[in-house]
């Protein structure tokens, strides 16, 4: 009797204990004070639960040996903010997401942009959802060394910028797009309440520095990852063999990735996502109004050279190229099939045979609406949908 009543009492304890163990974890994770909150709630519509930006990247990325970024949620939540705010720009006109819109893969849809005065930006947006991730796809070189350096992609067309954080000061302080001083824009966000609490909870600090600016837009955008598109199921299924007809392709997407394979992923890259080549001159024109890469360097040899795009969530991101000439991927698909220009610099992969003339496809009308048909198929609907890249101004 005696030792039933002391185990059913210890019974009862432990489950007492059990339940007061699990009500500790049951608290619900808040992120800030109930002082700060109201400050970030009078102008954000942010949760004040935890919001995840840390990503994991599918096992047939990691096999190719991507390293997943490591986001900070406090510095990813700050970036989101700035990355969203007209105070980024001079008149508070403009923000980053004026010209990179969520629902287009952070690219936007016309030729050119409109900067913070209405002036046009030199050239297109370029889509920051092309790449699987740019911390993972961008920096082959440094991390696992999974390209060679010489392969390590940078920033925008040309590849001035050698980091987002440098672009971002670039864009921030450009005539053009914003036309902001960064120190001048740490003295306007210091002044309101939430950056306050926004800076405290990434830096430590509430006193805003530049540096912190363009880390915490780098951090954000480094939390952008592109790995649920049809072709990332299709190649999960056969086990990072690319090569391998996918089983939920139709035959004309499995033959339009046959075709991509074969005369465009040497430059763009079979897995879309490790980067095949950094640079290149496509033959758009036979004279390039803007030069390039041949613009920074001087070199005539780097004249009409480009950025080679990851082509991710490529129908969303049109006009196509550096000027936005081409509306559609049916016109990019002509351009390969019979319009390159017999430029100087042609890329050799882009040549004939016999190395003189431009290369000519001679696809039928079948094979380039097959290989559109699969471009289609790089369209990652998470990626556009997802709350956590969402404009988070009430
Ligand atoms: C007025 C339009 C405009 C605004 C505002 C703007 N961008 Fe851009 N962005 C562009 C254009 C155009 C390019 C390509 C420019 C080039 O290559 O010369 C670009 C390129 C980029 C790239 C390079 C991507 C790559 O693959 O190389 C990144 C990253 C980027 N922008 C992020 C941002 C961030 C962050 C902000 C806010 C601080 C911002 N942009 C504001 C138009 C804009
Ligand atoms: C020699 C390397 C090379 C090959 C091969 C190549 N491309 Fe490109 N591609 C480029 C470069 C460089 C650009 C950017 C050029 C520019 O804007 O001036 C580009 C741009 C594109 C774009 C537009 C991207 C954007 O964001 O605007 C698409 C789409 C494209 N290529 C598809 C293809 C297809 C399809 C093939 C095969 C038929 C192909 N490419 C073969 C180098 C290449």
């Amino acid at each position: 009797m005696k030792t039933r009543t002391i185990l059913a009492l210890l019974l009862m304890l432990s489950v007492a204990l059990v339940s007061c163990v699990k009500d500790t974890v049951d608290v619900k994770y808040t992120t800030y004070t109930d002082e700060e909150y109201q400050a970030i709630a009078a102008v954000l519509d942010l949760p004040n639960d935890r919001v995840d930006y840390d990503v994991a990247l599918p096992q047939h990325m990691l096999d190719l040996g991507m390293v997943p970024p490591e986001i900070n949620n406090a510095k990813a939540t700050l970036g989101r903010v700035l990355f969203y705010d007209n105070k980024l720009s001079r008149n508070e006109k403009v923000s980053c997401a004026s010209c990179h819109h969520q629902e287009l893969a952070f690219s936007d849809n016309k030729p050119f942009s409109e900067g913070f005065n209405g002036e046009l930006t030199f050239r297109n947006s370029l889509a920051l959802g092309s790449v699987a991730n740019f911390k993972s796809s961008y920096e082959g070189g440094v991390g696992n060394g999974i390209a060679p350096p010489s392969q390590q992609q940078f920033f925008f067309w040309d590849e001035r910028a050698h980091s987002i954080a440098e672009q971002s000061t670039m864009t921030i302080q450009d005539d053009i797009e914003m036309g902001m001083d960064l120190h001048e824009l740490s003295g306007r966000l210091a002044q309101e309440p939430h950056y306050k609490v926004l800076f405290n909870k990434a830096y430590d600090t509430d006193a805003v520095k530049p540096h912190m600016i363009t880390d915490a837009l780098q951090e954000f955008i480094n939390s952008i990852v592109s790995t649920k598109s049809r072709f990332d199921d299709g190649l999960a299924a056969s086990h990072g063999d690319v090569n391998r007809d996918f089983s939920n392709f139709t035959q004309q997407e499995n033959l339009g990735k046959t075709i991509f394979i074969h005369h465009c992923s040497s430059c763009h890259g079979a897995n879309m996502s490790i980067s095949q080549e950094k640079l290149a001159n496509n033959g758009l024109d036979m004279e390039y109004t803007d030069r390039g890469v041949g613009k920074i360097t001087g070199n005539s040899a780097d004249n009409g050279k480009f950025k080679v795009p990851f082509l991710r969530n490529i129908a969303l991101t049109a006009p196509y190229m550096h000027d936005g000439r081409f509306a559609t991927l049916e016109e990019v698909v002509d351009h390969y099939n019979s319009g390159l220009q017999n430029h100087p610099n042609l890329d050799h992969r882009l040549k004939a045979p016999n190395g003189d003339s431009p290369k000519r496809l001679n696809l039928s009308n079948e094979e380039k609406a097959a290989l559109v048909a699969f471009l289609n198929t790089l369209t990652d609907e998470e990626l556009v949908t997802a709350s956590r890249f969402e404009n988070p101004f009430k």
